[in-house]
């Protein structure tokens, strides 16, 4: 052998055994899944630690939800830490026109990107949304925690409507959300998502043997019912925000409220992921090649034992484009991923942002002219009635966690249409 040859073979081999020791650090065990006979409890299984010695590769995906990786638009926070006291970033401080738009609701007092799944509870814990835990009303650990499927075994649908401090534990989102305590199948635990699917709107997608019905649990719009305090999905007339719209005119929701400066009634969207995903007027393309949530946030992956499993590190699909994207895009580079999905995410955040500030002004036009003696009420109607409207447009955008990327043409279309009303309210104002 030749002595560079064996050089090589030296450095071929060490650098097998490096990435065999990486392979092995990296990639734990999948576990025996006949070790697994069920929990005994639900007390025990609300406990994610002790899934860990059956499922040690899942465990350790899901302990990974605590290092956050910022990427370009996305990304739960500023640098990778394990620490709860990792920096939030501040939307208030970011983006001032929010204080305006949400003035009157308690999004105006915090609201910071959203985190990895081991921070929900945390995060719920510390909002300054609405500080008396007295007050506060329980069902706001209903995305937060697997104590639910315990509160629903013990309380059934009463526990809604207890104090915060009485149903607060700590447990955050784990295993028990998704995977039943007998036998670990795939499972939802909320019932809210069955009364929601039962109104049979839907239009896009068949639900039946879905594995992403699990993310629906909890990234979707959703309101408290006024009575009973439990979580109820706007999904009587549809998923598209033209449907939700209706749904909330119907009658009025707990997260509605009237805007101070405007004299409005105005709605509160939260998160719509799944909705913005699988629905909408646009077809997506994505989602209508069959994609689920999970396939490019779950992608597979291989244990030591070359077995495979199903990563359960839940974050940006953009921090590993390799696993996710391009079995179909490998003609673009991972390079060349990431830049066309950033291309499609910058004009979608540019176009949110100018019309979240234009939404402001119309707001603080309206207060003005309000204030003083010109405006008459059937003037002021519609102009409050804009505001509505408009609102409702931009924040449904404005608020789903991909900057467009879930179905970037359904985004231009409900965007556009709330600019088209904030630029005729101001013609109204003009006029008067
Ligand atoms: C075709 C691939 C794909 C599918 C399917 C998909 N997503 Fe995403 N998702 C992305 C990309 C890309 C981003 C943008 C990440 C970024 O900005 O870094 C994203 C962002 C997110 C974010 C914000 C994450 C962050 O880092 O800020 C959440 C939450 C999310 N998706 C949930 C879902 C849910 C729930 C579904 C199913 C309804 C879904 N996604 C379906 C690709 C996908
Ligand atoms: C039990 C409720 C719940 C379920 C189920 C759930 N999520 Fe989440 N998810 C949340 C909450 C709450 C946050 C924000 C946590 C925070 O900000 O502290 C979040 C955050 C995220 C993020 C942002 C992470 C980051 O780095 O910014 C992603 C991505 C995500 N979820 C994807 C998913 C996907 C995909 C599914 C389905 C496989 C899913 N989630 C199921 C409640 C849930
Ligand atoms: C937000 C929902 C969600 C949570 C939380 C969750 N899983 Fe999963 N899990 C899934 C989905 C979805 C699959 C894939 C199902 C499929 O593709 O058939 C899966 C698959 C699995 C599998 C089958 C083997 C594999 O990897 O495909 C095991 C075992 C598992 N999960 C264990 C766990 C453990 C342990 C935890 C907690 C540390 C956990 N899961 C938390 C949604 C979740
Ligand atoms: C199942 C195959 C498939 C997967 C997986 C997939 N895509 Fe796509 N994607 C397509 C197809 C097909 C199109 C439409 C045709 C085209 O533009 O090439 C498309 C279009 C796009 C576009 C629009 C291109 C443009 O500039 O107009 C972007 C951006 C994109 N995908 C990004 C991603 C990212 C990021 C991921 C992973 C998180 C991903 N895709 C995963 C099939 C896929």
């Amino acid at each position: 052998m030749r002595k560079e040859t064996w050089f090589v073979a030296v450095l071929v081999g060490a650098g097998l055994l490096l990435a065999t020791m990486g392979a092995l650090s990296s990639s734990p065990s999948n576990g025996e899944k006949s070790d697994f006979e069920g929990f005994d409890s639900l007390d025990e299984a609300t406990v994610t630690e002790n899934w860990k010695r059956y499922f040690p590769a899942q465990y350790e995906g899901w302990m990974r939800t605590s290092e956050m990786q910022e990427t370009t638009y996305g990304g739960g926070g500023k640098a990778a830490a394990e620490d709860m006291d990792i920096e939030k970033i501040n939307y208030l401080e970011m983006y001032p026109f929010l204080k305006v738009n949400y003035d009157g609701f308690p999004f105006s007092k915090g609201y910071y990107r959203s985190r990895g799944h081991y921070y929900a509870l945390t995060d719920v814990v510390d909002t300054e949304r609405l500080p008396d835990w007295e007050k506060r009303p329980a069902t706001c650990i209903g995305c937060k925690t697997t104590d639910v499927s315990k509160l629903d075994a013990v309380h059934g649908d009463d526990w809604y409507s207890m104090p915060f401090s009485k149903v607060v534990g700590s447990n955050t989102i784990g295993c028990l959300d998704c995977h039943a305590a007998e036998d670990a199948t795939v499972r939802h635990a909320r019932d809210w998502l069955d009364e929601g699917m039962a109104h049979g709107t839907f239009a896009n997608i068949e639900p039946e043997g879905r594995t992403d019905l699990v993310c629906a649990q909890c990234h979707t719009n959703y309101h408290f019912n006024a009575e009973t305090r439990k979580v109820e999905l706007p999904w009587t007339t549809g998923l598209t925000v033209e449907a939700q719209l209706e749904h909330y005119d119907a009658a009025q929701r707990s997260d509605e409220w009237v805007h101070p400066q405007t004299g409005a009634l105005v709605a509160k969207i939260q998160h719509p992921e799944y909705e913005l995903y699988h629905e909408g007027q646009e077809v997506n393309v994505h989602s209508m090649l069959g994609l689920q949530c999970t396939d490019c946030h779950m992608p597979k992956a291989t244990d030591s034992d070359g077995e495979e499993y199903t990563e359960h590190h839940w974050t940006s699909p953009l921090t590993h484009v390799e696993s996710t994207c391009m079995g179909c895009h490998s003609n673009w580079g991972s390079g060349g991923v990431i830049a066309r999905a950033e291309g499609v995410q910058g004009r979608v955040y540019e176009k949110q942002n100018r019309i979240g500030r234009e939404l402001a002004e119309f707001i603080e036009a309206v207060a003005e002219a309000r204030s003083g003696e010109t405006l008459d009420e059937v003037t002021l109607t519609r102009l409050q009635q804009i505001h509505r409207e408009a609102q409702f447009y931009w924040d449904f955008i404005w608020v789903e966690n991909s900057n467009g990327f879930h179905n970037w043409g359904e985004a231009h279309r409900v965007l556009d249409k709330a600019e088209a009303l904030i630029n005729e309210g101001m013609d109204v104002l003009d006029s008067v």
